[in-house]
């Protein structure tokens, strides 16, 4: 597949820019990511199907947790995103992963099909799909018995916040949602996601919900937040929300750690949801179809 035409757009882009702010962002998550795959039972020699996988960090951590017994099939619709995955799974010698052009729905539909999977995950994906219910109703009716659902969403109804309170914080944090929000097709599916294992027929074996704190002066909630704002400047200039005067992303991240630091300020980002759920493991998939 190598027209990306009749795939919709990914609000961001997948410029080279664009690629290494989600790597970065990335480190930062792995920690939470990896929590949620070792709590859904993603273990050596599992086949693991990773919808939007992006430039590819949550493929990379769950080809580790499945070794080389067990084998990572990456799907984006965006090709410029499997090409930094592809370059990362080879640098790092992870043979087990494989990486697809592909929408989603289309993945679940058709590879899951040809290929027994234990394991669909996700981070930061639901959100963008056009039905996510739909989709993950289909995977779990295709997933092996004992198989596994895991997703990381964040909640885009959620709010930037501080305490003391920083107005620099709070505007910037509302900068970021409010150009975003109408980019994304789910904002409410982190909060929903109960709901959504549920109707999709795999009710929900656990979740749990962290949100990025910082203070101080050596934070990098600082730069993540003046960076994730510069890329969603062209939208939110755009929306006439903000002019570029007042935004000053050249200096938004100096004056957001002075800001923070001068009133001892502790902030925090918009809440991330992890859940996970598991087929039992009698239940025959091809029964479910
Ligand atoms: C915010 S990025 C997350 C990437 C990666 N999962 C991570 O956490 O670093 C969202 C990714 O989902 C992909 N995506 C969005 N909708 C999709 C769809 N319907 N099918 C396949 N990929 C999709 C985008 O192309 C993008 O690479």
């Amino acid at each position: 597949m190598s027209s990306s035409s009749r795939f919709a757009e990914y609000a961001l882009g997948h410029s080279e820019l664009e690629m290494r702010r989600l790597i970065l962002q990335a480190a930062a998550l792995r920690p939470m990511t990896e929590r949620l795959l070792r709590a859904a039972g993603l273990a050596p020699g599992m086949r693991v199907l990773d919808l939007g996988c992006g430039p590819g960090d949550v493929s990379l951590l769950a080809a580790e947790l499945v070794g080389r017994s067990g084998a990572v099939l990456g799907v984006d619709r965006s090709e410029e995103a499997l090409v930094t995955a592809r370059a990362r799974a080879k640098e790092m010698g992870l043979a087990q992963i494989r990486l697809l052009h592909a929408a989603a729905d289309e993945a679940v539909d058709t590879v899951m099909a040809d290929k027994r999977f234990d394991a669909v995950i996700g981070r930061f994906v639901l959100c963008y799909l056009p039905d996510p219910i739909d989709t993950l109703r289909r995977a779990v009716a295709r997933l092996a018995p004992g198989g596994i659902l895991a997703f990381h969403e964040v909640d885009f109804l959620d709010e930037f916040r501080s305490r003391p309170l920083v107005p620099l914080w709070q505007q910037a944090g509302q900068w970021l949602l409010e150009s975003f929000r109408p980019t994304i097709a789910h904002p409410d599916i982190a909060g929903r996601l109960v709901e959504a294992f549920e109707t999709a027929g795999l009710p929900m074996s656990g979740l749990f919900c962290e949100c990025p704190v910082g203070g101080g002066t050596a934070s990098p909630l600082y730069a993540w937040l003046a960076e994730r704002v510069r890329s969603v400047l062209p939208l939110l200039l755009q929306s006439g929300a903000a002019t570029c005067e007042e935004v000053g992303i050249d200096s938004l991240e100096v004056r957001l750690q002075q800001a923070v630091v001068a009133m001892s300020s502790q902030v925090a980002a918009p809440a991330q949801v992890c859940a996970w759920a598991r087929k039992s493991c009698g239940e025959d998939s091809r029964l479910a179809r």
